[in-house]
């Protein structure tokens, strides 16, 4: 049988200025849409570029006084960069600069220019040099244009016109006889309602006395291609057209990733200009709202564009590629902040994914020495989180097939959720008490495990570095495409009993608010700096055994609000702390945590409880501030 297959594309994006969090959030869409379609054995077709040619670069060029084709070359290095610390991976890069690129340009405006389709006609017309495109009055906003508040000048000139009245009912009926021509449905309602009114005839091109930074018309020499001739006709250039085999096999599944401000182009012009050219029209159009940032529209006087880069740096690009999936209902506007970003991260990955993953794998460690001991089958029906997992596969399936891909998320996390609740309920450390408990427990954690395992697949679309993190650490057999298809994530049961398992890791670090704003409090006073104590020797020094630990569990000593009773792996061993942190730590925000642990500390009794060793902490007035490494480090590794 012939493989499925599926062609991915994010708009172009214009080379005059740097790349913000808009252009990160359509790249990043149609890379967890295309892993996700090569989860469900599709081969895949990702491509995304930059659009160089127009008016914008030309001055963009000129403030930097370097030429356009310098200039471009500058900036879509900056999108092309972006892309693996995005995580994106893109089969090909498209410039329209590139020659190729614009040999398919000439040769679909000849096509079309031959059938009769396009005609030379003198115009007159109010026209936006911030747009670069003639506006009509009913458009204007105050008589301005609504992007760039200002009015639009007059101007005569002739220039090449393509009839697209003449193809206005043949698209009419192409939208409503192809349900998922345009997702989500309030964009195919738009456009319908747009084509209620007559549509005009697309200018498309512009004199070389006015713009030279363009593609040449090649039936005349003196006037250059406007813009969407040439920046549509990307999608089928890349491909090879007309006769690379990646066009023969690919353009007949393309489906175009845009935002909602170039659904014209793309829902109007891109299909006509197909029908005109004979070709085959494309699949369809997923097309998603704007980014606000704090509320506003991104823009440069308000100061608020997002710069994706400075954000992948300060929360990695996992937790970044997480938040965005999961805060934008697809087709809908949303809004950034950097408050819900670090709330999505300590919530939803630190608190609720990160913490099952290092409870699960610790208490295997604590229990079973970190070999998997299996399902008893007696027990299997009673504990088993079998159904719950096929749920949250379907509900996934079903998201993410149609773009929804904050349900997708969802549908993982309710199953988180149910796994979080499920070790409250059956308490395998009590069950660890009890030595006639023994298969229960393991039944229990063998199901965790599962469970685990099935999530790890699931999240691999949105956070693929967190998903081979976890599969490794459940030493899942990966397969070389480094992703599990979604048919082999069922059956359940597939960890095998007596495998190893590695060591609890942490997947997100907490993000301390509180701990971050006194940071900077720190650095305005002046630190009260102690006197340093009596040297010693480096034997002195030595004698010290400092180990890295994880805290397995917290809970606060009664009548001793400042003391935590810890349990803390420290590899070989499990070892209760009684640490003085109470006041800046609440128990809840310490499990999973990473900390440095002094391990050959004579035992001592504090408040009636017995403690087998310290935490190293820094103190700043009274505050504690734990310590610990800018790396995962194994429980028990030295620290030196
Ligand atoms: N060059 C044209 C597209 C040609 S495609 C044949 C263009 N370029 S652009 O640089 O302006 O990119 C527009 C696209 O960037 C939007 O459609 C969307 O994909 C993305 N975004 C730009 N700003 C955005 C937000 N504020 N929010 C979400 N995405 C947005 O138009």
């Amino acid at each position: 049988m012939e493989k499925k297959r599926q062609f991915f594309t994010t708009p172009i994006y214009y080379v005059n200025a740097k790349p913000h969090l808009g252009h990160a959030y359509t790249s990043i869409a149609a890379d967890v849409a295309t892993r996700f379609k090569q989860m469900d054995g599709h081969d895949t077709y990702f491509l995304t570029g930059t659009d160089e040619h127009g008016d914008k670069i030309v001055q963009a060029a000129q403030k930097e006084k370097t030429s356009p084709k310098a200039y471009a070359d500058k900036i879509s290095q900056l999108f092309k960069d972006l892309l693996p610390l995005l995580h994106i991976q893109n089969n090909h890069f498209i410039r329209t600069t590139d020659p190729d690129h614009i040999k398919v340009v000439e040769a679909i405006l000849t096509k079309i220019h031959d059938s009769g389709d396009i005609y030379f006609s003198s115009y007159e017309g109010i026209y936006c040099f911030g747009c670069e495109r003639f506006y009509q009055e009913r458009e204007l906003v105050d008589g301005k244009c609504p992007d760039h508040g200002v009015a639009p000048q007059a101007i005569k000139e002739s220039n090449y016109f393509f009839k697209m009245s003449k193809y206005q009912d043949w698209l009419i009926d192409h939208i409503k006889t192809h349900p998922d021509f345009i997702r989500p449905d309030q964009y195919k309602n738009e456009l319908l309602s747009f084509l209620k009114e007559p549509l005009e005839d697309l200018c498309i091109s512009r004199p070389k006395s006015r713009l030279t930074w363009g593609i040449t018309l090649p039936f005349d020499q003196e006037y250059v291609t406007y813009v969407w001739f040439d920046a549509l006709v990307n999608y089928i250039s890349a491909l090879g057209y007309p006769d690379g085999a990646l066009y023969q096999n690919f353009w007949p599944t393309s489906r175009h990733f845009v935002a909602k401000d170039i659904i014209k182009p793309h829902g109007i012009y891109w299909p006509i200009m197909l029908k005109a050219a004979g070709l085959d029209i494309y699949d369809g159009l997923n097309v998603h709202g704007f980014w606000n940032v704090k509320g506003s529209k991104m823009s440069k006087s308000i100061g608020n564009v997002t710069d994706p880069v400075e954000v992948t740096r300060e929360f990695g690009p996992d937790p970044f590629r997480y938040f965005l999936m999961r805060e934008m209902v697809f087709g809908l506007d949303a809004n950034f902040t950097e408050d819900a970003i670090v709330s999505r991260i300590n919530s939803d990955l630190a608190n609720d994914l990160g913490n099952l993953f290092s409870r699960v794998l610790s208490m295997n460690h604590r229990y079973f020495n970190g070999r998997v001991a299996g399902a008893d089958a007696a027990l299997d029906q009673q504990y088993s989180l079998e159904s719950d997992g096929a749920k949250a596969i379907d509900g996934f399936k079903e998201a993410m097939a149609i773009c929804e891909f904050h349900k997708g998320l969802i549908s993982i996390w309710t199953f988180i959720s149910t796994m979080n609740k499920y070790i409250d309920t059956q308490e395998p450390w009590s069950l660890a008490k009890d030595e006639s408990k023994n298969s229960a427990l393991a039944t229990v954690l063998y199901n965790l495990m599962e469970g685990l395992r099935v999530i790890s697949c699931l999240i691999y679309p949105v956070m693929p570095a967190t998903s081979l993190k976890m599969q490794k650490a459940l030493c899942l057999d990966i397969p070389n495409k480094g992703f599990f298809g979604l048919d082999q994530i069922f059956p359940w049961s597939q960890i095998q009993k007596g495998t190893c398992l590695g060591a609890p890791e942490i997947l997100f670090p907490r993000i301390d608010t509180k701990n971050q704003a006194e940071k900077t409090l720190v650095k305005k006073e002046k630190p009260f700096k102690p006197p340093l104590k009596e040297e010693i020797g480096l034997d002195d020094f030595l004698k010290i055994d400092l180990r890295a630990g994880i805290i397995l569990s917290a809970e606060r000593i009664q009548d001793a609000n400042k003391l935590l009773k810890l349990m803390v792996d420290i590899g070989a061993q499990t070892r209760q702390v009684i640490a003085g942190i109470g006041k800046d730590y609440p128990p809840e925000d310490l499990v999973g945590k990473q900390v440095i642990v002094v391990a050959n500390l004579k035992e001592a009794q504090i408040m009636g409880e017995t403690s087998q060793g310290m935490i190293l902490v820094g103190s700043h007035k009274k505050q504690m501030i734990l310590t610990g490494f800018d790396k995962d480090l194994f429980p028990g590794n030295q620290v030196k």
